[in-house]
């Protein structure tokens, strides 16, 4: 989704610009664009890459020590050139870059144009700078500053914004209201961004900009104020991240990497949280709450996208071991359809990028409404985290890959710890039950490295169905998920449709489309719902489909049955969810590849969706 970064410093603007942006690439975009405040508002932009604009900047000067830079994923207005930002007012007093979408654009579009305006593009955006510019004409009283709080104050909707001024040209100011900004703090410099990853390497100092806050930020000083012009709170985060993280290294690309790093992600979300005699589980995060979640008559876990998929891991493992009662829902439907909340509820968000604008403002109404609210975030000082009364982060480090893999199974790791220790206090689980599963889950990386280094062989597999139209995964209990996470990797990185289906369900619909085209991806190892998994094998066989499937080593009927497996080590039901999705990753990953596709940022997908 659109990305911002920005600069006010001793030194030129452009190459932290310019480096951000493509820092920022990951979050799915379709135009950039830069504007410097040198001896003129310079803008340079265009439709495409980053690269594409660096290609457009050689032949143009590029001087300033203040400027905005954007990366545009298109709501308004298809993607071309005069739809990118910056966008400049009118009279070009002013230049803009905008995250979010101002939602009541057109009845105020409608008044400049009564008012003498007009408009170059499509966007939102171009109406927000030029109603900033419109209040700025008001009088001498009114500078910048001022102008942008009286816009802001008609505005309805979700923004991050960075604006220049022709008149002081010294000057950056930022503002947000839903959607993130970041202030990193440098000797005399600051930098902004809408997340921290453009900012590692140049500060770890960062301030986390809160709703409706203006910073108002030159090489010297950095002002934050209300939305009431007064000044407001802040707190300086140390954000510790390293350039090797947000670097490929040695991988092709950065899901590859992603997926290879998840033994170590998973000891990540371990660490400090399961005891080195591997006899207890603390959740430092959720002490002060943990005994409203003892009493809570009902779960309901939120999320979207493949954080959806986590949560109905989650439903499983706590239903099935801590007996509490819960639901799932897609952030979206929750937050319109009036759901009933009260307080014996506690309402868990899931969420890598903990900025999902579904998911934010599902959480916020249940909070409204009663419920005890928590997160499960993979961002440092993201906004579900900051709004929750508290949390777990899954600690799986900055995922660039829009298709999430190490994040899921951070999400997985902490959910599976979470509902063991539930069940644990509640009294459901025997306490060498407790230490068994705690046990196999700290023995997952060992495992999941056995099956990373069977990956040559997916990749043969992956040749074989790289033709396929269509695919269907399918999987049963725990696994069902994992067919659903499965069929959404596939379907994002190599735009063949793929559905996950419970097993179960497949007689009563998916079966029409089995023929000898159709993959078959069935999750199947040896658990107590495999020889009705078997069954749903056979009929699948009988109607000739492509059968692969994830079995147990050593599994020989299975073998014999199906045309392809990718064997997983035996483990204890409970974290097999976590070993399951590892070869279904690489098997997407492979086939998108060998098919030619950007597997990093897939087309139309963002990783972050600030947007509703
Ligand atoms: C986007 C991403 C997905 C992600 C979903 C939810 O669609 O492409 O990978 O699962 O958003 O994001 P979140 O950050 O809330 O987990």
């Amino acid at each position: 989704m659109c990305g911002i970064v920005a600069y006010a410093g001793e030194n030129s603007a452009c190459p932290f610009l310019i480096q951000g942006l493509k820092r920022l690439e990951y979050r799915g975009y379709d135009s950039a664009g830069i504007a410097l405040a040198g001896s003129r508002l310079q803008i340079h932009k265009c439709k495409g890459r980053v690269s594409d604009l660096e290609g457009h900047l050689i032949s143009n000067e590029l001087e300033g020590q203040v400027g905005i830079a954007h990366t545009r994923w298109a709501t308004h207005g298809e993607p071309n050139d005069v739809n990118a930002h910056p966008h400049l007012s009118m009279n070009g007093h002013f230049a803009l870059v905008h995250n979010g979408i101002i939602e009541n654009y057109a009845g105020l579009k409608a008044e400049l144009i009564r008012n003498g305006y007009s408009f170059q593009s499509e966007t939102d955006t171009e109406v927000l700078v030029n109603l900033i510019e419109f209040f700025y004409g008001k009088g001498l009283e009114i500078n910048a500053e001022m102008a942008i709080r009286l816009a802001l104050s008609k505005v309805v909707g979700a923004f991050g914004i960075a604006v220049i001024c022709n008149d002081v040209k010294e000057e950056l100011i930022v503002s947000r209201r839903g959607s993130p900004l970041v202030i990193g703090i440098g000797e005399g410099e600051y930098f902004v961004a809408s997340d921290a990853t453009p900012l590692v390497g140049y500060t770890k100092n960062m301030i986390y900009l809160s709703d409706n806050d203006l910073a108002i930020i030159s090489k010297n000083s950095l002002i934050l104020k209300t939305e009431e012009d007064k000044p407001a709170s802040f707190r300086i985060s140390r954000v510790d991240r390293t350039i090797g993280e947000i670097e490929k290294g040695d991988f092709d690309h950065f899901m590859l990497k992603e997926i290879f790093e998840q033994p170590g992600t998973i000891e990540d979300t371990f660490r400090g949280r399961v005891s080195a005699d591997r006899s207890a589980i603390v959740l430092g995060g959720l002490m002060d709450v943990f005994p409203a979640i003892l009493k809570a008559k009902r779960i309901i876990l939120i999320g979207c996208g493949t954080s959806w998929h986590a949560a109905l891991v989650g439903e499983y493992l706590i239903e099935t071991y801590a007996r509490i009662p819960v639901e799932v829902e897609y952030a979206s439907e929750f937050r319109y359809r009036n759901p009933i909340l009260t307080a014996d509820d506690v309402v868990i968000a899931i969420s890598q990028s903990g900025e999902t604008s579904d998911t934010l403002v599902a959480l916020r109404m249940a909070r409204e409404r009663g419920a005890t609210i928590l997160g499960v975030c993979n961002v440092v000082g993201s906004s579900i985290a900051r709004e929750t009364d508290a949390g777990v982060y899954t600690h799986a480090g900055i995922e660039i890959g829009v298709a999430s893999t190490k994040a899921y199974t951070a999400q997985v790791t902490v959910l599976t710890l979470f509902a063991i220790k539930l069940a644990f206090a509640k009294g459901e689980l025997t306490v060498e039950l407790y230490h068994e599963i705690i046990s196999e889950l700290a023995d997952v990386p060992a495992k999941i490295n056995t099956i990373l280094s069977g990956h040559n062989k997916i990749k043969e597999i992956a040749a074989k169905y790289k033709g396929a139209t269509n695919a269907l995964y399918l999987g049963r209990g725990l696994l069902f998920p994992v067919a659903l996470e499965g069929a959404l990797k596939l379907k994002e990185i190599s735009y063949i449709h793929a559905e996950g289906y419970a097993a179960g369900e497949m007689k009563h619909g998916p079966i029409a489309l089995v023929d000898d085209n159709l993959p078959v991806v069935v999750v199947a190892p040896k658990d107590h719902y495999y020889e009705k998994i078997v069954s749903n094998i056979q009929e699948v066989k009988a109607r000739k489909g492509n059968l692969i499937a994830v079995v147990t080593e050593g599994d020989l009927i299975l073998k014999e049955m199906v045309n392809d497996v990718f064997e997983i080590p035996e483990s204890h039901p409970a974290v097999t969810p976590l070993l399951a999705i590892v070869p279904l990753q690489l098997f997407a990953y492979y086939i998108a590849v060998l098919r030619g596709c950007n597997v990093d940022q897939p087309r139309n997908l963002a990783k972050s969706v600030t947007v509703e």
